[in-house]
């Protein structure tokens, strides 16, 4: 589950079992090289708490446990930021010191710490962490013990916070590269009102439609490489095979960076359609959140469509069986992919009869609790 903090959206990264593992494996690790003595663990706060509170229970033999916390100062100068040291009022000389910190990154607060103990006379200074960013790390200092070796990408959780928040989770999340977006499939046979709803809900929400045909007609007309590949197959009478598509849409996709999510029309088709959709979502950092399709009984969509052929003069519109033909194809084909979303409870049915507007608050009613 994405959590969200402040303003920022989070993903699952490391769950609580597998930093217990991390921990136990640094507690042996610890405790081994530590013979006969006596140690003081150093938390620094806020964030080791969590980490030093399942270290120190885990601890096999007698232990001091103890916090600092570096309190960040804006300095004199307005570049210069001045640590405040709180909490050191032990006699540490020659005793075994282990500093026990939940994420060391740049280092900085390290460098810190060796300047504070470099006057307390310790037998030793030994550094654990927990987590370490070796990317972000530009510091000398050796790291005695790591935990787990993170790509240097915010996290939160076990102590760990974003702006106050997060601390208490027992999981760790790392903050999601792509922020929330609302994806949406919208479903609807012909006559549905489909292109008119998604007209409103790309306005309404801020979303960008991508309707497949538009996509491949354009990659075709403007003879892009994907364009001419999709060609190559429909010229010798071929389906276009679905990664074609999913490039097209990938396209598109990162076209719209700053996009609040995605109407796909038109896509996916099938199963394995569907499947490389989510696919795509995830690389993004994303997901599928509905198939929204639009419920419009049979002779109410005979009767609408044979009006419109009567003025847009769609041959495909003005012929009766055709039409039923049409919408049965529909549910034939879409039929699979609705328990491809129910099965991951993300099939949303609604009532397409009724003024544009009614339809419209019905979406709306279903986009706004995703
Ligand atoms: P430093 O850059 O190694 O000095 O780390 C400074 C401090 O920044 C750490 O002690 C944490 O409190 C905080 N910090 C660094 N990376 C993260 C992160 O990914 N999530 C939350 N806090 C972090
Ligand atoms: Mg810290």
């Amino acid at each position: 589950m994405v959590v969200k903090l402040h303003d920022l959206y989070f993903k699952p990264f490391i769950n609580a079992d597998e930093i217990d593992v991390v921990v136990q494996r640094m507690v042996n690790d610890i405790a081994a090289d530590i013979k006969d003595e006596i140690p003081v663990f150093v938390g620094i706060m806020n964030g080791s708490f969590m980490f030093v509170s399942d270290f120190v229970k885990k601890y096999p033999k007698p232990c001091e446990v103890t916090f600092i916390k570096l309190a960040s100062y804006e300095g004199v100068k307005s570049t210069e930021d001045i640590q405040r040291l709180i909490g050191l009022t032990q006699d540490l000389t020659a005793r075994t010191v282990v500093i026990l910190e939940d994420i060391i990154d740049s280092g900085n607060t390290l460098e810190e710490v060796h300047r504070i103990f470099k006057n307390e006379n310790v037998k030793q200074l030994l550094i654990a962490t927990l987590f370490h960013k070796p990317e972000a790390y530009d510091k000398d200092f050796k790291l005695h013990y790591v935990g787990k070796e993170i790509p240097n990408k915010f996290i939160v959780g076990y102590g760990l916070d974003y702006d106050g928040l997060g601390r208490d989770l027992p999981d760790v999340y790392q903050l999601k590269t792509t922020q929330h977006m609302t994806n949406i499939v919208l479903f609807g046979p012909p006559g549905a009102g489909k292109g008119t709803q998604a007209n409103f809900l790309k306005e309404k929400y801020d979303l960008v439609h991508i309707s497949t045909g538009d996509v491949f007609r354009y990659n075709i007309k403007n003879e892009t490489a994907l364009g001419m590949l999709a060609k190559s197959y429909m010229d010798k009478g071929e389906l276009v095979p679905d990664q074609v598509t999913i490039d097209m849409l990938n396209k598109e996709v990162e076209k719209n960076t700053d996009a609040k999510g995605f109407i796909f029309d038109g896509f996916p088709r099938t199963n394995a359609q569907a499947k490389a959709l989510d696919e795509l979502m995830d690389s993004k950092d994303s997901q599928i959140n509905a198939m929204v399709a639009l419920e419009v009984d049979d002779e109410i969509l005979v009767e609408r469509l044979l009006k419109r052929g009567e003025t847009s003069g769609r041959a495909d519109d003005a012929d009766e069986n055709i039409i039923r033909n049409r919408i049965k194809e529909y549910y034939s084909k879409t039929a699979i992919l609705k328990d491809y979303y129910s099965d991951q409870n993300k099939y949303f049915g609604v009532d397409g009869v009724g003024s544009i507007e009614e339809i419209t608050e019905r979406l709306s009613a279903v986009i706004d609790k995703l």
